[in-house]
Protein backbone atom coordinates (compact mmCIF):
# COMPACT_ATOMS: atom_id res chain seq x y z
CA UNK A 1 0.00 0.00 0.00
CA UNK A 2 2.78 2.14 0.22
CA UNK A 3 6.11 3.14 -1.03
CA UNK A 4 9.30 3.52 1.01
CA UNK A 5 12.93 4.53 0.87
CA UNK A 6 14.79 0.99 0.30
CA UNK A 7 17.61 0.57 2.90
CA UNK A 8 21.52 -0.24 1.15
CA UNK A 9 21.91 -3.25 1.93
CA UNK A 10 24.73 -3.62 5.24
CA UNK A 11 23.70 0.12 5.44
CA UNK A 12 21.36 0.67 8.42
CA UNK A 13 17.95 1.06 7.55
CA UNK A 14 16.85 4.81 6.49
CA UNK A 15 13.43 6.01 8.54
CA UNK A 16 10.48 5.11 6.12
CA UNK A 17 10.40 7.85 3.65
CA UNK A 18 6.50 9.32 3.30
CA UNK A 19 3.81 6.73 2.32
CA UNK A 20 1.02 7.97 -0.16
CA UNK A 21 -2.61 6.91 -0.22
CA UNK A 22 -3.52 5.04 -3.30
CA UNK A 23 -7.60 4.27 -2.86
CA UNK A 24 -7.70 1.21 -5.84
CA UNK A 25 -5.08 -0.66 -4.26
CA UNK A 26 -8.19 -1.61 -1.39
CA UNK A 27 -10.30 -2.95 -4.09
CA UNK A 28 -10.75 -7.10 -3.10
CA UNK A 29 -13.37 -9.29 -3.87
CA UNK A 30 -14.76 -11.47 -0.95
CA UNK A 31 -16.67 -14.42 -0.05
CA UNK A 32 -19.20 -13.97 2.72
CA UNK A 33 -21.52 -17.06 3.42
CA UNK A 34 -25.51 -15.51 3.28
CA UNK A 35 -29.12 -17.19 3.28
CA UNK A 36 -31.45 -16.31 0.58
CA UNK A 37 -34.34 -15.01 1.95
CA UNK A 38 -37.60 -14.13 -0.22
CA UNK A 39 -37.90 -10.40 -0.09
CA UNK A 40 -40.82 -10.31 1.95
CA UNK A 41 -39.07 -12.34 4.81
CA UNK A 42 -36.31 -10.34 4.72
CA UNK A 43 -37.80 -8.49 8.06
CA UNK A 44 -38.07 -11.03 10.35
CA UNK A 45 -35.63 -13.26 9.16
CA UNK A 46 -33.01 -9.92 10.00
CA UNK A 47 -34.86 -9.26 13.45
CA UNK A 48 -34.89 -12.98 14.48
CA UNK A 49 -30.91 -13.34 13.76
CA UNK A 50 -30.51 -10.06 15.48
CA UNK A 51 -27.70 -7.46 14.14
CA UNK A 52 -24.97 -9.16 15.84
CA UNK A 53 -25.13 -12.16 13.54
CA UNK A 54 -24.80 -10.20 10.37
CA UNK A 55 -22.23 -9.36 8.37
CA UNK A 56 -21.85 -5.18 7.64
CA UNK A 57 -20.60 -3.87 10.10
CA UNK A 58 -18.17 -1.10 9.05
CA UNK A 59 -19.80 0.22 5.35
CA UNK A 60 -20.91 -3.13 4.16
CA UNK A 61 -24.98 -3.39 3.98
CA UNK A 62 -25.58 -6.68 5.62
CA UNK A 63 -28.82 -7.35 3.69
CA UNK A 64 -28.04 -6.95 -0.55
CA UNK A 65 -29.68 -7.55 -3.82
CA UNK A 66 -29.57 -11.48 -5.01
CA UNK A 67 -27.89 -11.04 -8.61
CA UNK A 68 -29.83 -14.24 -9.46
CA UNK A 69 -33.22 -13.37 -8.18
CA UNK A 70 -35.19 -9.83 -8.00
CA UNK A 71 -37.88 -11.49 -5.53
CA UNK A 72 -34.87 -12.55 -2.99
CA UNK A 73 -32.23 -11.05 -1.17
CA UNK A 74 -29.17 -12.40 0.14
CA UNK A 75 -28.53 -11.69 4.14
CA UNK A 76 -24.79 -11.92 4.65
CA UNK A 77 -23.94 -13.88 7.95
CA UNK A 78 -21.51 -12.27 10.62
CA UNK A 79 -18.08 -14.11 10.18
CA UNK A 80 -17.92 -15.19 13.71
CA UNK A 81 -21.49 -17.40 12.74
CA UNK A 82 -20.34 -18.80 9.67
CA UNK A 83 -16.85 -20.50 11.66
CA UNK A 84 -19.63 -21.70 14.65
CA UNK A 85 -23.34 -21.36 13.53
CA UNK A 86 -25.17 -20.80 15.99
CA UNK A 87 -28.04 -23.28 16.96
CA UNK A 88 -30.65 -20.72 16.59
CA UNK A 89 -29.35 -19.82 13.05
CA UNK A 90 -29.02 -23.35 12.01
CA UNK A 91 -32.72 -23.90 13.68
CA UNK A 92 -33.93 -20.85 11.59
CA UNK A 93 -32.71 -21.81 8.28
CA UNK A 94 -33.90 -25.30 8.71
CA UNK A 95 -37.64 -23.87 9.76
CA UNK A 96 -37.84 -21.76 6.64
CA UNK A 97 -36.12 -23.75 4.01
CA UNK A 98 -33.35 -20.98 3.05
CA UNK A 99 -31.31 -21.64 1.18
CA UNK A 100 -27.32 -20.95 2.49
CA UNK A 101 -25.08 -19.58 -0.57
CA UNK A 102 -21.24 -17.81 -1.32
CA UNK A 103 -22.06 -14.66 -2.37
CA UNK A 104 -18.98 -12.66 -3.85
CA UNK A 105 -18.96 -8.79 -2.57
CA UNK A 106 -16.94 -6.61 -4.37
CA UNK A 107 -15.22 -4.12 -1.58
CA UNK A 108 -12.89 -1.10 -1.91
CA UNK A 109 -11.71 2.20 0.24
CA UNK A 110 -15.70 3.57 0.45
CA UNK A 111 -16.99 0.52 2.05
CA UNK A 112 -14.16 0.81 4.54
CA UNK A 113 -14.03 2.48 7.76
CA UNK A 114 -10.97 4.97 8.69
CA UNK A 115 -9.89 2.53 11.13
CA UNK A 116 -10.19 -0.76 8.66
CA UNK A 117 -8.10 1.41 6.07
CA UNK A 118 -4.96 3.09 8.36
CA UNK A 119 -5.25 -1.00 10.13
CA UNK A 120 -3.88 -2.12 6.27
CA UNK A 121 -1.61 0.96 6.01
CA UNK A 122 -0.10 0.90 9.12
CA UNK A 123 2.25 -1.72 9.83
CA UNK A 124 1.53 -4.05 12.93
CA UNK A 125 3.18 -2.96 15.84
CA UNK A 126 2.69 0.44 15.45
CA UNK A 127 -0.80 1.64 16.83
CA UNK A 128 -3.70 3.10 14.82
CA UNK A 129 -4.41 6.33 15.94
CA UNK A 130 -7.82 6.03 17.69
CA UNK A 131 -8.83 9.06 18.84
CA UNK A 132 -8.40 13.22 17.99
CA UNK A 133 -10.03 16.34 19.42
CA UNK A 134 -12.59 17.57 16.75
CA UNK A 135 -12.85 21.76 16.56
CA UNK A 136 -15.77 22.59 14.42
CA UNK A 137 -14.25 21.27 11.31
CA UNK A 138 -10.62 20.81 12.99
CA UNK A 139 -9.33 17.47 13.47
CA UNK A 140 -6.61 17.97 15.97
CA UNK A 141 -4.79 14.77 16.16
CA UNK A 142 -1.59 14.12 18.76
CA UNK A 143 0.50 12.00 16.85
CA UNK A 144 3.48 9.97 17.55
CA UNK A 145 7.14 9.77 16.31
CA UNK A 146 6.40 6.37 14.69
CA UNK A 147 3.26 7.48 13.02
CA UNK A 148 5.83 10.59 11.06
CA UNK A 149 5.76 8.37 7.49
CA UNK A 150 2.03 7.66 7.31
CA UNK A 151 1.17 10.95 8.61
CA UNK A 152 -0.31 12.67 5.75
CA UNK A 153 -2.43 9.12 5.09
CA UNK A 154 -3.81 9.26 8.35
CA UNK A 155 -5.04 12.55 7.53
CA UNK A 156 -6.05 12.43 4.09
CA UNK A 157 -8.02 8.89 5.64
CA UNK A 158 -9.97 10.53 8.39
CA UNK A 159 -10.64 13.66 5.79
CA UNK A 160 -12.50 10.87 3.81
CA UNK A 161 -14.22 8.94 5.91
CA UNK A 162 -15.79 11.98 8.52
CA UNK A 163 -18.44 14.30 6.39
CA UNK A 164 -18.01 16.74 9.12
CA UNK A 165 -14.14 17.62 8.89
CA UNK A 166 -12.75 20.05 6.64
CA UNK A 167 -8.97 20.37 7.89
CA UNK A 168 -6.68 17.59 9.18
CA UNK A 169 -3.83 19.17 11.55
CA UNK A 170 -1.24 17.62 13.87
CA UNK A 171 -0.11 19.12 17.10
CA UNK A 172 3.96 19.83 17.03
CA UNK A 173 6.47 19.88 19.37
CA UNK A 174 5.67 19.89 23.44
CA UNK A 175 7.04 22.96 23.84
CA UNK A 176 4.52 25.21 25.77
CA UNK A 177 3.76 28.54 23.78
CA UNK A 178 3.07 31.60 25.77
CA UNK A 179 -0.21 32.00 24.92
CA UNK A 180 -1.33 28.56 24.88
CA UNK A 181 -2.11 28.25 21.35
CA UNK A 182 -0.74 24.86 19.32
CA UNK A 183 2.00 24.89 16.95
CA UNK A 184 0.74 22.67 14.30
CA UNK A 185 0.83 21.59 10.72
CA UNK A 186 -1.43 20.94 8.21
CA UNK A 187 -1.99 17.26 7.37
CA UNK A 188 -5.19 17.05 4.90
CA UNK A 189 -7.78 19.58 3.84
CA UNK A 190 -7.71 23.47 3.76
CA UNK A 191 -5.58 25.57 5.77
CA UNK A 192 -8.61 27.32 7.08
CA UNK A 193 -8.31 27.31 10.94
CA UNK A 194 -11.51 30.17 11.98
CA UNK A 195 -13.54 27.39 13.37
CA UNK A 196 -16.82 27.83 15.29
CA UNK A 197 -17.73 25.83 18.25
CA UNK A 198 -21.09 25.53 20.38
CA UNK A 199 -20.74 24.95 24.01
CA UNK A 200 -23.88 25.14 26.49
CA UNK A 201 -25.79 27.39 24.18
CA UNK A 202 -23.00 29.51 23.45
CA UNK A 203 -21.39 29.96 20.27
CA UNK A 204 -17.16 31.01 20.17
CA UNK A 205 -15.56 31.32 16.34
CA UNK A 206 -11.76 31.88 16.61
CA UNK A 207 -8.79 31.01 15.05
CA UNK A 208 -7.73 27.64 16.19
CA UNK A 209 -4.06 28.46 15.24
CA UNK A 210 -3.39 31.41 16.62
CA UNK A 211 -5.40 31.19 20.65
CA UNK A 212 -6.13 28.89 23.06
CA UNK A 213 -8.74 26.46 22.88
CA UNK A 214 -9.56 22.72 24.66
CA UNK A 215 -13.27 21.07 24.05
CA UNK A 216 -12.40 18.67 26.59
CA UNK A 217 -12.97 21.97 29.24
CA UNK A 218 -16.49 22.15 28.61
CA UNK A 219 -17.82 20.55 31.70
CA UNK A 220 -15.59 22.46 33.42
CA UNK A 221 -16.63 25.55 31.89
CA UNK A 222 -20.21 25.47 32.87
CA UNK A 223 -19.27 24.23 36.69
CA UNK A 224 -17.63 27.26 37.28
CA UNK A 225 -20.17 29.79 35.86
CA UNK A 226 -22.85 27.70 37.65
CA UNK A 227 -20.90 28.56 40.67
CA UNK A 228 -21.78 32.50 40.59
CA UNK A 229 -24.53 34.17 41.02
CA UNK A 230 -26.52 36.76 39.29
CA UNK A 231 -25.61 39.75 41.92
CA UNK A 232 -21.60 38.79 41.84
CA UNK A 233 -18.92 39.78 40.02
CA UNK A 234 -16.74 37.62 37.72
CA UNK A 235 -13.09 38.75 36.56
CA UNK A 236 -11.25 36.39 34.73
CA UNK A 237 -7.57 37.04 34.65
CA UNK A 238 -6.93 34.39 31.61
CA UNK A 239 -10.43 34.44 29.47
CA UNK A 240 -8.82 33.34 26.48
CA UNK A 241 -12.10 33.46 24.01
CA UNK A 242 -14.16 33.81 26.91
CA UNK A 243 -15.56 30.07 27.87
CA UNK A 244 -16.06 31.02 31.35
CA UNK A 245 -17.27 34.78 30.79
CA UNK A 246 -19.51 33.97 28.20
CA UNK A 247 -21.53 31.60 29.89
CA UNK A 248 -21.63 33.68 32.75
CA UNK A 249 -22.83 36.81 31.51
CA UNK A 250 -25.32 34.44 29.54
CA UNK A 251 -26.41 33.56 32.91
CA UNK A 252 -27.37 36.95 34.17
CA UNK A 253 -24.07 37.88 36.23
CA UNK A 254 -24.65 41.30 36.50
CA UNK A 255 -20.70 42.52 36.39
CA UNK A 256 -18.39 40.30 34.46
CA UNK A 257 -14.69 41.05 32.88
CA UNK A 258 -12.71 39.05 30.60
CA UNK A 259 -8.88 39.56 30.42
CA UNK A 260 -6.18 37.96 28.13
CA UNK A 261 -2.70 39.27 27.35
CA UNK A 262 -3.10 37.38 23.41
CA UNK A 263 -4.25 39.88 21.54
CA UNK A 264 -6.01 36.88 19.16
CA UNK A 265 -7.70 35.89 21.95
CA UNK A 266 -8.80 39.69 22.88
CA UNK A 267 -10.11 39.92 20.02
CA UNK A 268 -11.86 36.89 19.50
CA UNK A 269 -13.45 37.52 22.95
CA UNK A 270 -15.18 40.68 21.68
CA UNK A 271 -16.35 39.29 19.18
CA UNK A 272 -17.57 36.21 20.70
CA UNK A 273 -19.55 39.26 23.10
CA UNK A 274 -21.56 40.41 20.40
CA UNK A 275 -21.89 36.90 18.53
CA UNK A 276 -23.93 36.30 21.78
CA UNK A 277 -25.25 39.34 22.86
CA UNK A 278 -24.14 39.19 25.98
CA UNK A 279 -22.67 42.39 28.00
CA UNK A 280 -19.14 42.34 29.41
CA UNK A 281 -16.22 44.54 29.28
CA UNK A 282 -12.83 43.41 28.04
CA UNK A 283 -9.19 43.68 28.52
CA UNK A 284 -5.74 43.36 27.02
CA UNK A 285 -3.72 43.58 30.03
CA UNK A 286 -1.08 41.10 31.64
CA UNK A 287 -2.81 39.33 34.06
CA UNK A 288 -1.23 41.08 37.52
CA UNK A 289 -1.95 44.32 35.97
CA UNK A 290 -5.26 42.73 35.37
CA UNK A 291 -6.08 41.99 39.15
CA UNK A 292 -4.21 45.19 40.25
CA UNK A 293 -7.06 47.15 38.33
CA UNK A 294 -9.82 45.06 39.50
CA UNK A 295 -9.21 45.34 43.31
CA UNK A 296 -8.21 49.27 42.75
CA UNK A 297 -11.19 50.08 40.65
CA UNK A 298 -14.36 47.90 41.08
CA UNK A 299 -13.30 46.42 44.79
CA UNK A 300 -12.47 49.49 46.12
CA UNK A 301 -15.68 51.33 48.23
CA UNK A 302 -13.51 54.77 47.65
CA UNK A 303 -13.56 54.13 43.49
CA UNK A 304 -16.89 55.54 41.38
CA UNK A 305 -16.51 52.29 39.61
CA UNK A 306 -17.25 50.40 42.67
CA UNK A 307 -19.17 47.07 42.38
CA UNK A 308 -21.04 46.97 45.87
CA UNK A 309 -24.10 44.95 46.52
CA UNK A 310 -26.84 45.15 44.63
CA UNK A 311 -30.19 46.88 44.72
CA UNK A 312 -33.10 44.97 46.59
CA UNK A 313 -33.85 41.79 46.29
CA UNK A 314 -37.51 40.24 46.70
CA UNK A 315 -37.21 40.35 50.32
CA UNK A 316 -36.42 43.79 50.13
CA UNK A 317 -32.77 43.11 51.28
CA UNK A 318 -29.58 43.65 49.31
CA UNK A 319 -27.76 40.88 47.87
CA UNK A 320 -24.38 40.88 48.53
CA UNK A 321 -22.25 40.61 45.88
CA UNK A 322 -19.01 38.35 45.97
CA UNK A 323 -16.08 39.05 43.55
CA UNK A 324 -14.99 36.09 41.97
CA UNK A 325 -11.15 35.71 40.22
CA UNK A 326 -10.84 33.01 37.68
CA UNK A 327 -7.44 31.65 36.49
CA UNK A 328 -6.78 29.22 34.05
CA UNK A 329 -3.32 29.01 33.00
CA UNK A 330 -2.30 25.50 34.95
CA UNK A 331 1.18 26.10 34.40
CA UNK A 332 1.89 29.39 36.15
CA UNK A 333 -1.27 30.66 37.21
CA UNK A 334 -0.78 30.10 40.94
CA UNK A 335 2.58 32.10 40.69
CA UNK A 336 0.05 35.06 39.54
CA UNK A 337 -1.38 34.84 43.59
CA UNK A 338 1.15 37.60 44.62
CA UNK A 339 -0.89 39.99 43.13
CA UNK A 340 -3.01 39.84 45.68
CA UNK A 341 -0.86 40.42 48.60
CA UNK A 342 -1.56 44.00 48.29
CA UNK A 343 -4.93 43.10 49.95
CA UNK A 344 -3.03 42.98 53.30
CA UNK A 345 -2.93 46.80 52.46
CA UNK A 346 -6.67 47.13 52.13
CA UNK A 347 -8.75 46.00 55.18
CA UNK A 348 -11.58 47.84 54.14
CA UNK A 349 -11.57 46.10 50.70
CA UNK A 350 -13.96 42.14 50.86
CA UNK A 351 -11.82 39.60 50.39
CA UNK A 352 -12.48 37.91 46.73
CA UNK A 353 -13.02 34.06 45.98
CA UNK A 354 -10.04 32.75 43.87
CA UNK A 355 -10.46 29.70 41.23
CA UNK A 356 -7.20 29.25 40.35
CA UNK A 357 -6.03 25.91 38.29
CA UNK A 358 -2.62 24.47 38.71
CA UNK A 359 -1.07 20.69 37.66
CA UNK A 360 -0.69 18.02 40.51
CA UNK A 361 1.67 15.13 40.29
CA UNK A 362 0.97 13.96 43.60
CA UNK A 363 -0.79 10.68 45.37
CA UNK A 364 -3.49 13.50 47.14
CA UNK A 365 -3.45 16.07 44.35
CA UNK A 366 -6.52 17.27 46.09
CA UNK A 367 -4.25 18.55 49.17
CA UNK A 368 -0.73 18.79 47.22
CA UNK A 369 -2.97 21.62 45.42
CA UNK A 370 -3.95 23.50 48.18
CA UNK A 371 -0.14 22.94 49.60
CA UNK A 372 1.45 25.25 46.36
CA UNK A 373 -1.88 28.12 46.54
CA UNK A 374 -0.28 28.09 50.75
CA UNK A 375 3.52 28.34 49.06
CA UNK A 376 2.50 31.37 47.08
CA UNK A 377 0.23 33.18 49.34
CA UNK A 378 2.72 32.55 52.42
CA UNK A 379 0.03 31.79 54.83
CA UNK A 380 -2.24 27.99 55.87
CA UNK A 381 -5.94 28.19 54.30
CA UNK A 382 -7.93 28.12 56.78
CA UNK A 383 -11.14 25.59 56.94
CA UNK A 384 -13.63 28.57 56.62
CA UNK A 385 -11.47 30.18 53.65
CA UNK A 386 -11.51 26.72 51.57
CA UNK A 387 -13.71 25.91 49.17
CA UNK A 388 -12.70 23.18 47.49
CA UNK A 389 -9.84 21.62 45.41
CA UNK A 390 -11.77 20.45 42.14
CA UNK A 391 -10.56 17.14 40.04
CA UNK A 392 -10.55 18.90 36.81
CA UNK A 393 -9.23 15.86 34.60
CA UNK A 394 -6.47 13.70 33.94
CA UNK A 395 -3.87 14.95 31.74
CA UNK A 396 -1.20 12.66 31.55
CA UNK A 397 -0.48 9.57 33.67
CA UNK A 398 -0.17 10.71 37.39
CA UNK A 399 -0.46 14.09 36.32
CA UNK A 400 -3.98 15.74 37.15
CA UNK A 401 -5.39 19.16 36.49
CA UNK A 402 -6.91 20.74 39.63
CA UNK A 403 -8.90 23.89 40.25
CA UNK A 404 -8.64 25.01 44.02
CA UNK A 405 -11.76 27.46 45.30
CA UNK A 406 -10.77 29.96 47.96
CA UNK A 407 -11.78 32.92 49.67
CA UNK A 408 -7.87 35.25 50.04
CA UNK A 409 -7.82 34.66 53.57
CA UNK A 410 -6.59 37.56 56.07
CA UNK A 411 -2.97 37.95 56.82
CA UNK A 412 -1.53 35.90 59.75
CA UNK A 413 -2.24 37.31 63.26
CA UNK A 414 1.33 38.92 63.64
CA UNK A 415 1.44 40.16 59.82
CA UNK A 416 -2.07 41.81 60.31
CA UNK A 417 -1.02 43.70 63.64
CA UNK A 418 -1.26 47.80 63.27
CA UNK A 419 2.35 49.07 61.94
CA UNK A 420 1.85 51.16 65.75
CA UNK A 421 1.94 47.68 67.23
CA UNK A 422 4.60 46.08 64.82
CA UNK A 423 6.45 48.61 65.65
CA UNK A 424 6.09 48.69 69.94
CA UNK A 425 7.00 44.75 69.77
CA UNK A 426 10.42 45.54 67.67
CA UNK A 427 11.32 48.16 70.17
CA UNK A 428 10.27 45.48 73.37
CA UNK A 429 13.16 42.97 71.59
CA UNK A 430 15.75 45.88 71.67
CA UNK A 431 15.11 46.78 75.24
C1 LIG B 1 -4.97 27.64 29.24
S1 LIG B 1 -5.53 29.08 28.42
C2 LIG B 1 -7.15 29.23 29.14
C3 LIG B 1 -8.07 30.12 28.38
C4 LIG B 1 -9.52 30.05 28.85
N1 LIG B 1 -9.69 30.50 30.20
C5 LIG B 1 -10.08 28.65 28.68
O1 LIG B 1 -10.45 28.04 29.69
O2 LIG B 1 -10.17 28.15 27.55
C6 LIG B 1 -4.57 30.31 29.23
C7 LIG B 1 -4.72 31.70 28.66
O3 LIG B 1 -3.83 32.56 29.40
C8 LIG B 1 -3.37 33.57 28.53
N2 LIG B 1 -2.17 34.17 29.13
C9 LIG B 1 -0.90 33.71 29.11
N3 LIG B 1 -0.09 34.52 29.82
C10 LIG B 1 -0.89 35.50 30.33
C11 LIG B 1 -0.64 36.63 31.15
N4 LIG B 1 0.59 36.91 31.60
N5 LIG B 1 -1.67 37.43 31.46
C12 LIG B 1 -2.92 37.15 31.01
N6 LIG B 1 -3.22 36.12 30.22
C13 LIG B 1 -2.21 35.29 29.89
C14 LIG B 1 -3.15 32.84 27.22
O4 LIG B 1 -3.15 33.73 26.15
C15 LIG B 1 -4.33 31.87 27.20
O5 LIG B 1 -5.42 32.40 26.49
Amino acid sequence: FFSRLMADSGQPAPPPGPVSLDRDLFRQTKTYLGVRVPTKECGSVVKVLGRNKLQGKGKLRPVLEDPEDSARRIVLLDVAVQENLPETVAQLIKERGLEVVEHKVELGYEQMTADEVLRQVIPAGIPVPSSFEQVGHIAHLNLKAAHEPYKFVIGQVLLDKIPSLRTVVNKLGTIETEFREFNMELLAGVDDFVTEVRQHGCIFRFDYSKVYWNSRLQTEHIRLASLFNPQDAVYDVMAGIGPFVIPAAQRGVRVVKGNDLNPNAYKAMQENVVLNKVHLDTFNMDGREFITHVIQTYMNPQSEAFVGASGPGKDGEDSPTTHHFTMNLPALAITFLDAFAQLDELPHIQKPVIHVYCFSKSADPAKESVQQVEAVIGRPLPADCLIGSHDVRNVAPGKEMMCVSFRYPPPAPSAAAAPDEQLSKRQKLSE
